[in-house]
């Protein structure tokens, strides 16, 4: 009895494993990397880079100092073109289509720079508002309704709307920043670490928002960071970037767990608070 009750559940979980699989495969990829070198003149920064994003993940970019993060980044939102391979944005290779049919590729990106710092001499309204002032032909007051409604969704009080950078605390800044790569409705959001320089109670606020935006409105978000809490906390999944190669790939919690001596210096650290 007990053997068949075993069986039995040894059915049950790899049944559950099999729908799993299925699920995962399932899901579609919003961003694929094939085979992408990049070079600056001479010198390789990324060689052979090789990596799939499902739709509405929470995708995290690590490694130290100098190993391509940002070059990788550059690449993603196409302002650095590959010396050779591709990068596909909801099946469409970005760098093989007509510059008409890249910018509509990029109208699905929305990006927050790391030094992405607001326009000191314009106000939060005007922040916000200035891409879809640029890049669209929308009146004044439909611009004004989608200002309004990006602040609410960063969780800012319509209040600030006035008030000038040099007025926001620093998580305020970023929470605009956020708002403005959203203003065109992005499918896809790259933020470059978006809670360095945050205090610990405003990063942990960064992450909340960045979990609630993505389980709302479904967006695929690519974050290079070093913060430690932030990755453990919101991250799906993580490549680890080490002299322009992936050396490790996986959740974090296979990261806190991994063999390779960078990985568990990475992930060993300890964390200030
Ligand atoms: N514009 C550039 N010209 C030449 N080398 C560059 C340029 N930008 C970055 N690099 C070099 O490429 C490597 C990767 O840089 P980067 O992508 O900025 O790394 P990370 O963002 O991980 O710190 C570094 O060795 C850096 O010095
Ligand atoms: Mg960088």
């Amino acid at each position: 009895m007990a053997a068949r009750m075993k069986m039995e559940m040894e059915m049950e979980i790899n049944m559950n494993m099999d729908m799993n699989i299925e699920r995962k495969s399932s899901i579609p990829k919003i961003i694929q990397v094939k085979k992408l070198v990049a070079k600056y003149g001479d010198k390789t920064v990324l060689e052979n880079i090789n990596f799939d994003i499902n739709a509405g993940e929470i995708f995290m970019i690590v490694g130290g100092s100098g190993c391509g993060k940002t070059t990788l980044l550059n690449h993603l939102i196409g302002l650095l073109w590959p010396f050779s391979g591709q990068i596909l944005i909801e099946e469409e290779d970005l760098f093989n289509v007509n510059e008409e049919r890249q910018l509509s590729i990029l109208r699905k990106i929305g990006v927050l720079f790391q030094n992405g710092a607001l326009f000191t001499s314009i106000n939060v309204h005007a922040n916000i508002g200035l891409p879809l002032k640029e890049l669209t032909k929308l009146p004044t007051d439909a611009i004004s309704q989608i200002v309004q409604n990006k602040l609410k969704m960063v969780g800012l009080d319509i209040n600030n709307l006035e008030l000038f950078p040099a007025e926001l605390s620093g998580g305020m800044r970023k929470r605009v920043a956020v708002a403005r790569a959203m203003a065109l409705d992005p499918k896809i959001l790259f933020l470059d670490e978006p809670t360095s320089g945050l205090d610990p109670i405003s990063a942990n606020e960064m992450d909340t928002l960045i979990v609630k935006l993505s389980k709302i409105l479904g967006i695929t978000f690519i974050i290079i960071s070093h913060d430690l809490i932030s990755i453990n906390k919101i991250a799906e999944r993580v490549i680890f970037l080490h002299e322009g190669h992936i050396i490790a790939d996986g959740n974090p919690k296979e990261f806190n767990q991994h063999q390779n001596p960078l990985v568990k210096e990475f992930f060993s650290r300890e964390v200030c608070l």
